[in-house]
């Protein structure tokens, strides 16, 4: 969702920012500003769109010019995407930019109105800038009308700050939105995550609820806390170069996401690997912990939760312990029956996405114990949980989850294993073949790559002028087809469901018209023959049928009009396989019909607001 960014140094701030909200751009935004000091000045240039038509705009009337600023990418909420409501927003000395909602606006801007204030826009934000305005008009010290102001707040908030008084210092605060602080020689910077900053700098500081960050060139940084007490804080460097935000010679990041998988993989499972076993004692994961779990709740959004699917299967399946799959967003309003005993996982890419927060304090409240599985370092989630794992993707750019995706999957793996196990479901010989086959998964995924992109590409060609289609699998296949079919709409943008084929018959397949595409996955055997049953009955409706199955897998005359065939492998981790024909297919129908890959329309990559 929006992206803040702030710099004081030596470079043109203009291009900084710019620059680094370029780096931001994934997480997806209808506008764009930036505010800049020249001399004692703050000046402003804020357009709708993208960052190229506010720098459109910046040609023709001038670029604000100086070394101290902050920048800002808009994912509209409160008003529509327009010029006024882009950020920064200002009140008379005070300028700032936001991410986050603020619950309480309008409570605040009646307040704010009474007091003679007038607004501009219909943001939330500019009732923040107006309200820091009033306290700063009556107190006169930035730091404590930031502590005044955030007082007032409900909601989440990340802010970053210039006060006309205090030329080339930025100031910034945040509650539950992330920022983070990036540290360079004689320059620092703000940022809602480490790529828009990783060109400049590695070293950053997370900056805690209710912190206070004043950074200017040659003072360097100071953090208060919000009674107004200096913290000291740890330096954390990233532990990945630029190459790792970049699109390395790919077209667009999906792509390059879908080809980094194998690495991402083996940084994910190598470390955990000890003896030839899964070992998550450096995540606090213990046999005597995991002895005691009772029930297990896997809880997330979109993608994340789609790996949860396929973990209930295999959990319970190996494991035998049961496995209830929540969307957080249910989850949080649905008073859950949880406590002592159970074991909620939250899986998140970013660690900031809020209905996945949310559910996790609800269940810690409950006195359940939290296992996060996340891949952003040091975000909320990752911070707030009893235990962790971090899936080692690296930074995923694309809002389409790929790299991530099949990471969450692989720690689901591990931790399947490592239950059964201490669960007594499986001796040590089959805990450890079942690794080693993990192990290999790295280099067949790498060959289905290989293998599945040409025909993947063909089978595209056939998906776009389709209106809608139906993924249908059983068990596993069902749970993975789950994410095709989501990944399809999202960058496609044809409407799909993911069916389980033996539900058909009840209601769904009335939809079949001829030639409407089915993706059938049927890899498991022991559901082979009924998975086939359903595709012969969509067949004989009609349907342009799209079979992904085995190497090797009898398939019967005329029931496919495509055979995606994947290579013989443990059949509890061909998921790990075959999400990538799947990956493919939704890549080159969006590439085909010319969308934006990378940033669907509407979308945004870390949903950090309800
Ligand atoms: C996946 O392609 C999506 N962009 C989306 O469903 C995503 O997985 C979801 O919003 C959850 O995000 P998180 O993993 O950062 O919590």
């Amino acid at each position: 969702m929006c992206g803040i960014v702030g710099y004081v140094g030596h470079r043109d701030c203009s291009d900084v920012l710019v620059s680094a909200l370029t780096r931001l751009e994934y997480r997806g935004y209808d506008s764009a500003g930036i505010a800049v000091f020249e001399n004692d000045k703050i000046n402003v240039a804020k357009s709708k769109g993208k960052l190229k038509d506010l720098v459109e705009k910046m040609k023709i009337e001038g670029k604000p010019d100086g070394f101290a600023g902050i920048g800002h990418t808009r994912w509209a909420t409160h008003g529509e995407p327009s010029d006024i409501n882009s950020h920064p927003h200002s009140g008379a000395k005070v300028t700032l930019v936001h991410n986050g909602i603020i619950e309480n606006y309008k409570e605040l801007k009646e307040f704010l109105e009474n007091q003679g204030r007038e607004f501009l826009s219909d943001t939330d934000t500019e009732v923040v800038a107006q309200l820091l305005d009033y306290y700063y008009s009556h107190i006169n010290d930035p730091i404590r009308s930031i502590i005044e102001t955030t007082q007032e707040l409900k909601g989440s908030f990340a802010l970053g700050i210039v006060f006309e008084d205090f030329p080339n210092k930025v100031f910034a605060v945040r509650r539950e939105s992330p920022l983070i602080i990036g540290v360079g020689e004689d320059e620092n910077f703000i940022a809602s995550d480490v790529p828009a900053i990783i060109q400049y700098t590695k070293n950053y500081y997370l900056l805690e609820h209710d912190e206070i960050a004043v950074l200017s060139k040659n003072e360097g940084v100071r953090v208060f806390d919000s009674h107004y007490q200096i913290v000291s804080k740890e330096l954390k460097t990233a532990d990945w170069d630029v190459d790792a935000v970049g699109k390395c010679g790919y077209p667009h990041y999906m792509i390059k996401e879908i080809n980094e998988q194998p690495t991402a993989i083996k940084n994910t499972v190598l470390p955990r690997i000890k003896d030839g076993m899964p070992c998550l004692d450096e995540c606090n994961i213990n046999p005597e912990v995991l002895r005691n779990i009772r029930n297990i709740y896997i809880v997330a959004c979109g993608s994340a939760m789609h790996s949860g699917m396929v973990g209930k299967y295999v959990i319970e399946d190996i494991a035998r312990t049961a496995v209830t799959v929540d969307i957080a967003s249910e989850f949080r309003y649905r008073n859950p029956i949880i406590g002592k005993g159970d074991l909620i996982i939250i899986v998140s890419q970013s660690g900031e996405t809020a209905d996945s927060l949310a559910a996790m304090r609800l269940a810690k409240e409950k006195g359940a114990k939290t296992l996060a599985i996340v891949n952003a370092m040091g975000s909320t989630i990752a911070r707030e949980a009893d235990m962790l794992i971090y899936t080692h993707a690296g930074p995923e750019i694309s809002v389409a989850s790929t790299k991530a995706y099949m990471v969450q999957l692989s720690v689901m793996y591990l931790f399947a294993f490592e239950l059964a196990f201490a669960k007594g479901q499986i001796d040590e010989e089959k805990y450890k073949y079942y690794t080693s086959k993990l192990l290999e998964t790295p280099e067949m995924v790498e060959k289905v790559i290989a293998q599945t992109t040409e025909i993947s590409q063909k089978i595209s060609t056939k998906l776009l002028t389709a209106d809608s289609l139906l993924y249908i699998g059983r068990g596993l296949d069902y749970a993975l087809s789950m994410e095709g079919s989501l990944k399809l709409k999202e960058i496609s943008y044809i409407h799909s469901e993911s069916y389980a084929a033996g539900e058909l018959k009840h209601g769904t397949i009335s939809l079949i018209t001829k030639d409407m595409p089915v993706i059938a996955v049927a890899t498991q055997s022991a559901l082979y023959e009924k998975t086939v049953s359903n595709i012969k009955e969509v067949k004989a409706r009609g349907a342009k049928v799209i079979m992904i199955c085995q190497e090797g897998n009898d398939v019967p005359k005329d029931i496919a009009d495509y055979v995606l065939k994947i290579p013989n492998f443990e059949e509890i981790l061909l998921p790990m396989l075959v999400c990538v024909p799947l990956q493919l297919i939704a890549y080159y129908t969006s590439v085909q019909k010319g969308n934006d890959v990378d940033q669907p329309r509407n979308l945004a990559k870390s949903v950090t607001v309800e």
